[in-house]
């Protein structure tokens, strides 16, 4: 799970998202260090931070950065160095904000942050973690507070880390030096800093620490909550899958965190219950409008949070449906063969999810069923009182992997790498699930 929390400098967000990911027993993941990090060294190597090739050679070719935890503290290295205190001098900060307005550094620099949250649940503070490096974050916080509050904070937060710098310190000069930062960070063309849609916003200007801590952490708790009913329809559907049709699920260790669209092969009503039992977490799908009518399977599937679709309407109401379950950080669940096979093979995708996978920038979480066509094959009224039926998870595939392609060869490519996956995973499982997951 990722947790985002943004806002301007000297908000309090280094505080509070340490304290957040220490009660939740989260990472914690600090980027404007990385920032001050990568300022430090490029003044350090006589650097010009406009001359893009050379920073570009530097942070390729030269740039190690470690972040290492002690003792509960967190310490930053450079190429070996520990900058942890360097990094948080005035003259850094003065810098800092104009070198991370460089879009070609922040290019740079979007990879290892993505990279970071890879099976991590994840505080993540900075300045555009919602809006643009985990757009999917399961929630979102805003922190805002007036300037002259922030600076206050400063100037103590300094005074306590550099008091042999006191003299030179003016609280003045320093609001200033907020007010221009602020200025830089949300007026920039590339990641200006703004509330991320979906975003909670706090402002903390007459909070305590702890009043700021608590308020996230219940919000934290709210997007958690699976509702009772769900709970209860997920019990029974894992009840009635384990005690009939012998449930057996593969690959759980690729359950990724991350908000992701699930691709199933179809062959059975009872597919979704299966995806429901064999995933711990809530998840959601997208069917087909005339299981709706169905009554006793309208009943269950509307419960599982299924958002019906209809061929007939536009593909917009899809996308919004699709998007708004991944802003909260949850999975959804496609049958992107369109419709149940007989489970020989997968069958040709309907494009349909590419595109939705295109336009969300989503992870897609490929997964193979089993054996439920033996139970319940598409052309049986009713289903088999036993049976065996089983599941397994493939290795998660990356947005990142397409992200470069053109808009057609991205569409194609996406079709492609989720085919495979499910023709692998449906071999795996003819094989009698041995080895290796694919
Ligand atoms: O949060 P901070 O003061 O340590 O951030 C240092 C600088 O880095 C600040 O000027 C804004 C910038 N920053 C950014 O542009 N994007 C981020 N995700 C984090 C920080």
């Amino acid at each position: 799970m990722i947790i985002t929390i943004d806002g301007p400098a000297g908000v309090g967000k280094s505080t509070v998202a340490k304290l957040v990911a220490q009660k939740l027993n989260f990472s914690y993941f600090d980027t404007g260090a990385m920032y001050r990090a990568v300022t430090y060294a490029l003044l350090k190597n006589n650097i010009n931070p406009d001359d893009e090739k050379s920073v570009l050679d530097f942070l390729k070719n030269h740039f190690k950065y470690e972040i290492k935890k002690d003792q509960g503290q967190f310490l930053y290295f450079v190429n070996d160095e520990d900058v942890s205190g360097i990094i948080r001098s005035n003259h850094i900060s003065n810098v800092v904000s104009q070198v991370s307005t460089k879009e070609y550094i922040r290019k740079t620099l979007l990879p290892f942050q993505r990279k970071y949250a890879d099976d991590n649940d994840l505080v993540a503070e900075g300045r555009d973690m919602g809006t643009v490096i985990y757009p999917n974050a399961k929630v979102k916080i805003y922190l805002t507070a007036r300037a002259s509050v922030r600076a206050e904070r400063r100037f103590q937060e300094l005074t306590e880390k550099f008091p042999q710098d006191i003299a030179t310190l003016d609280k003045q000069e320093i609001l200033e030096e907020i007010k221009i930062r602020d200025e830089r960070d949300s007026t920039r063309k590339i990641s200006p800093l703004r509330k991320a849609k979906g975003a909670h916003a706090i402002d903390t200007s007459s909070l305590s620490i702890d009043q700021v801590v608590r308020k996230i952490i219940k919000k934290v708790k709210k997007a958690n909550k699976t509702t009772l009913l769900y709970r209860f329809v997920r019990f029974l559907a894992k009840f009635i899958m384990s005690t009939f049709y012998n449930l057996k699920v593969y690959g759980k260790e690729n359950i990724t965190k991350k908000a992701a669209i699930i691709t199933s092969n179809h062959t059975s009503f009872f597919d979704p219950p299966v995806l429901a039992a064999a995933m711990k977490e809530e998840i959601h799908f997208l069917a087909k409008e005339p299981l709706f009518k169905i009554i006793i399977l309208k009943s269950i599937i509307k419960r599982l949070n299924a958002h019906p679709i209809s061929f007939k309407e536009s593909n917009v109401k899809t996308f919004r449906i699709v998007d708004s379950v991944l802003k909260e950080g949850k999975k959804i669940v496609i049958f992107p063969e369109g419709t149940r096979t007989d489970g020989s093979s997968i069958e040709e995708l309907l494009p349909g999810v590419a595109f939705l996978v295109n336009l969300t920038k989503c992870d897609i979480m490929p997964v193979c069923i089993y054996g439920a066509d033996k139970v319940w094959g598409r052309n049986k009224k009713f289903p088999k009182l036993f049976g065996k039926i089983s599941c397994v998870f493939g290795k998660p595939i990356k947005f990142e992997e397409f992200e470069h392609l053109p808009k057609e060869e991205k569409i194609k490519t996406i079709l492609d790498r989720i085919t495979t996956s499910l023709e692998n995973l449906k071999a795996y499982a003819d094989a009698g699930f041995v080895g290796p997951i694919p």
